[in-house]
């Protein structure tokens, strides 16, 4: 297979495990170019990317853009909090206007889930879901995986435990449908507050023990608490949340293996994640981060082939 089966990455749910594999075998290629004295290829030359943003972003932003330029695509970044949104102006208006510009791809992150999928319905450019509220961050499982993939030789087998907050994290959702694909076994574990109800529905494991977890688990991947989409409180407080969820040093020195520690950043040190591990030789923080612009770049370049 050389062509994804879709013209858009909307989510996880809706492309192959083939397509998974097909990005990877993409991203190796990317990889490779990406340390190399000269790190352009001219892939996308003739391609106009736009990146809209209406929520925050530091990697994913940073990450695509980087990707666009090494692909030798044109970028133009659009930021929510500096536009015409602030005016009034409605999503469908805005996105026409940067389309009428003759752009042939968009990488859109926006708080409400399904925003991409209602904009994909609306225009014909390819859409990538840069993260649609607490739905889907397709490209961070992607990545996820592939980081996954590079550490330990395949994501067949293994055994990831997922602990944080999952009930608002679209990371989750993402990496629970990408990890299956896979052919891995997932767990969530957190405080019951922070599980979605029926979440076992979905074939994952559910805990509540975060050292039953890290027993269990090949790979950790540490969420945040996402406070700014907590409405009302899940747990007493963060010091508390600490205390019973945060994963530190002692607690890996009490496994009888070693396991890979992972996190989609931004970390909050302290709470979820201690620095004793999250900068330990058990993270592959970074590295997924790296991962990232190479990932990234497979996207674009497969979407583009789909136009
Ligand atoms: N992992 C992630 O999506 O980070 P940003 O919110 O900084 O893009």
């Amino acid at each position: 297979m050389s062509q994804l089966s879709t013209r858009h990455l909307l989510g996880i749910k809706d492309i192959t495990s083939e397509d998974i594999r097909l990005i990877f075998e993409t991203a190796d290629n990317f990889k490779e170019v990406l340390n190399r004295p000269i790190k352009k290829v001219p892939s996308l030359r003739d391609i106009t990317i736009a990146n809209i943003f209406f929520e925050n972003s530091t990697r994913t932003r940073l990450s695509f853009e980087l990707a666009e330029k090494r692909l030798s695509a044109d970028v133009v970044n659009f930021s929510s909090s500096t536009s015409s949104v602030k005016k009034g102006e409605t999503l469908t208006d805005t996105v026409n206007n940067i389309l009428s510009m003759k752009v042939d791809m968009v990488v859109m992150r926006h708080s409400s889930p399904g925003a991409p999928h209602f904009l994909s319905k609306n225009i014909s450019a390819n859409i990538v879901n840069a993260g649609d509220g607490t739905h889907e961050h397709p490209t961070q499982a992607l990545l996820d995986a592939f980081s996954i993939r590079e550490k330990l030789g395949d994501v067949m087998g293994k055994k990831v435990a997922i602990i944080g907050d999952i009930l608002h994290s679209r990371v989750a959702l993402s990496n629970i449908f990408c990890l299956q694909k896979l052919g891995a076994e997932v767990m969530v574990c957190g405080p019951t507050t922070l599980i979605p109800k029926h979440i076992a529905s979905l074939g994952v494991k559910v805990e509540m023990d975060v050292k039953k977890a890290l027993q269990w688990c090949d790979v950790a991947n540490i969420l945040r608490i996402q406070l700014e989409r907590q409405q009302i409180k899940y747990f007493p407080s963060l010091r508390e949340y600490s205390l019973y969820f945060g994963v530190n040093k002692k607690m890996l020195d009490q496994l009888d293996k070693e396991i890979v520690i992972m996190h989609p950043g931004p970390i909050n040190r302290g709470v979820e994640l201690n620095s004793d591990v999250a900068d330990s030789e058990h993270s592959i923080i970074l590295q997924q981060v790296e991962n990232g612009v190479a990932v990234r770049m497979a996207v674009l370049y497969l979407l583009a082939g789909v136009r």
